[in-house]
């Protein structure tokens, strides 16, 4: 376990938990959710975006499909002094009900062993969230997903086209080696 203070949050990152970094950053500069509104974090890691949302008066459900990121995450609301409900889940599969935001800082790397780190071979994480997001995305919802120039953009954006959504860009990030893009998807 490490201890991090990130954007004006102090969290503990427990061993096998991404630590929050650029990407993190992007979605948190993105994100847009109002009080009251209902928000769906898919893969949280330390929670910190989960958090962000939930003090702006959000009311937050976040899962991931790494049991230890869903006890960091609770770790790190109660610390902050915020509610929101966590669950382990791959993608969509334990989730239930419609919401107003859907955020996904999206393992991105097109290969790669750590589901951290990789969308799986043909980005078929991204994919799945692409056909799994119409049945949890309220009719004016919007989903801010987090991906980069290595995993391809046009190959993203078409997943996401071909399920019904329109996608355009929220904001965008120089790094070394790589561009990160945060999406903005809305049917
Ligand atoms: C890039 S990290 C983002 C963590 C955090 N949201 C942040 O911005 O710092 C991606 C997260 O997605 C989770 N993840 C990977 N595959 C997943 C899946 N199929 N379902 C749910 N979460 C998944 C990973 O465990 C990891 O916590």
């Amino acid at each position: 376990m490490q201890k991090a203070y990130f954007k004006g949050f102090g969290l503990e990152i427990f061993d096998t938990v991404y630590a929050p970094r650029e990407d993190t950053e992007l979605l948190l500069d993105i994100l847009d959710v109002k009080r009251g509104e209902r928000v769906l974090e898919i893969g949280i890691g330390s929670g910190v975006v989960s958090i962000a949302a939930a003090k702006r008066g959000a009311d937050v459900t976040g899962a991931d499909i790494n049991p230890e990121a869903v006890r960091c995450a609770e770790r790190n609301a109660e610390t902050n002094n915020v509610r929101a409900t966590f669950l382990q889940s791959d993608l969509f599969a334990n989730v239930s009900g419609t919401y107003d935001a859907v955020l996904f800082n999206a393992p991105y790397l097109p290969v790669a062993e750590d589901p951290i780190w990789s969308a799986g071979e043909n980005l078929e994480v991204l994919e799945r969230f692409a056909q799994g997001l119409g049945k949890h995305l309220r009719p004016e919802g919007r989903a801010l997903v987090v991906i980069s120039s290595l995993t391809g953009i046009e190959k993203v954006k078409k997943m996401f086209e071909k399920n019904g959504f329109a996608v355009s860009m929220a904001g965008e990030r120089k790094v070394p080696g790589e561009t990160l893009y945060g999406l903005r998807i809305e049917t």
